[in-house]
This record gives structure tokens, sequence and C-alpha cells, in this order.
């Protein structure tokens, strides 16, 4: 969801950052071939991942939900040289499709792939994090916080995806909903723990970014 015009969402994209070449390859091959496209984290938020990465310049990225390698890609940017990327998704049926993208790119030796669920590879990885991207199943938010934190380096940042859930955080709940109860927990967490400060950016579906004291 945007929570900006049309109008003005196509003014923003234009003034940014152009999305590269293979980054929009991987994107139609997305829409011709996986389910929910709409997963992606597309042209504006690639970029705004790559700038943040760029930024912080990270030896250590841990990403929680590859999907089809786009956010993966676009967070790579930022490595040190020798650096390394951790991406995990469960959907085994996306891993080659993922893999051939990053073969074709320059960070073909820098992104490990693990196929499963996050909160049983999580503890398995033995690196600290420099950068955390979360954006996989939203009822698990609070526990993969619960298993970076002490995984992060003094000064890390850990990005979480989807926390305004298309406005649903200050709407009535619906009884059936287990998403939306989990992320108002997760952002009250985010905002109250004190090992982080924090600033919830509402930028497509709600992007906090947190900094490790
Ligand atoms: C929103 S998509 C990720 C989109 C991707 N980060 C991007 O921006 O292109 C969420 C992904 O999380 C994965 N996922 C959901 N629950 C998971 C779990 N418990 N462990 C690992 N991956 C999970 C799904 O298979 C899906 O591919």
């Amino acid at each position: 969801m945007n929570f900006i015009s049309e109008e003005l969402d196509q003014y923003v994209v234009k003034h940014t950052e152009d999305e590269p070449e293979l980054l929009k390859e991987l994107t139609k091959e997305t829409w011709q071939k996986v389910l929910n496209p709409r997963m992606l984290s597309g042209h504006f938020q690639g970029r705004l991942l790559s700038m943040l990465s760029k930024l912080i310049s990270p030896k250590r990225i841990l990403e929680i939900g590859t999907y089809t390698g786009y956010s993966t890609l676009c967070l790579a940017e930022g490595l040190q040289e020798n650096g390394i990327l951790h991406t995990i998704d469960k959907n085994e049926e996306l891993e080659d499709f993922s893999r051939n993208y990053f073969d074709k790119s320059e960070f073909k030796n820098q992104i490990k792939q693990h196929i499963g669920n996050a909160i049983e590879i999580i503890p398995t990885i033995e690196d600290k994090f420099d950068l955390v991207f979360i954006d996989a199943d939203k009822v698990n938010y609070p526990n993969y916080f619960e298993l970076v934190i002490d995984k992060m380096n003094k000064g890390g940042v850990i990005l979480s995806d989807n926390v305004l859930w298309s406005g649903k955080v200050v709407e009535e709940i619906n009884k059936k909903d287990k998403d939306t109860p989990a992320l108002l927990e997760y952002n009250k967490l985010l905002k109250e723990d004190p090992r982080i400060e924090t600033v919830l950016m509402p930028i497509r579906d709600g992007l906090t970014i947190s900094r490790v004291k």
C-alpha cells in the first residue's frame, strides 16, 4: 500500500536513482512466473535499501525473507569488499530462481542462501551482523527480533518492512487476523526496547529503522 497519491509516488520514483537492469529483469520474470509478485520490494524501496546499506557499509548482512532476491541484491550493493550477506527463505521452490540472479550479479560469491524456517536457521549462523532486514512472516517479527538482537554489532541497524500493514495497525482488528496483533506488539517492542533507538518511516507499507546502541 502507498500512503501518498499515485501522482506524487510517480514524482518520487522519477527523482530517485534508476533501477539497475538486472533488477528490472528479475522483476519482469517474477511477475511472469511467481505467485504474489507484489511482495517484491520494487524500484523505490530497493533504491532506499541500497542507499541505507551503502551508508552503513556492512561486513555482515542478514536478510529474513529472500523471495526472488530483489531486496537481497539491493542490500548487497552496500557490502564491504569480502563482506557476506546471509539470506533465508523457507520456500525451496524459489531457490533456483533467486540463485540464478545472484549468480548473474557481481555479488555471486558474497550471497549465502539458506533454505528453511528462519526461526531454526538464525541460531545456526555464527556471524554478528551490521545490518538485518526483516521481511518474512509477520507473526514471527517479535521472535526474529529476539533471535537477532544479541547477534548485532554495536551501531548495527535492523530494518523491518510492512510495519504499517496497509494501515491496519490503527484500525479495528478482525478476529481472524493474527498478523496485525503481532505487528502491534512488534512496533511497541521496538519503541520500548532500551537496547535500540527507532524511527518508523511511513515509506511504502511502513519501514522501521532501529539502531543498536
Ligand atoms: C515479502 S516476501 C520477501 C520479499 C523480499 N524481501 C523482497 O523485497 O523482494 C516474504 C518471504 O518470506 C518467506 N517466509 C515466510 N515465512 C518464513 C519463515 N518462517 N522462514 C523463512 N522464510 C519465510 C516467504 O517464503 C516469502 O518468500
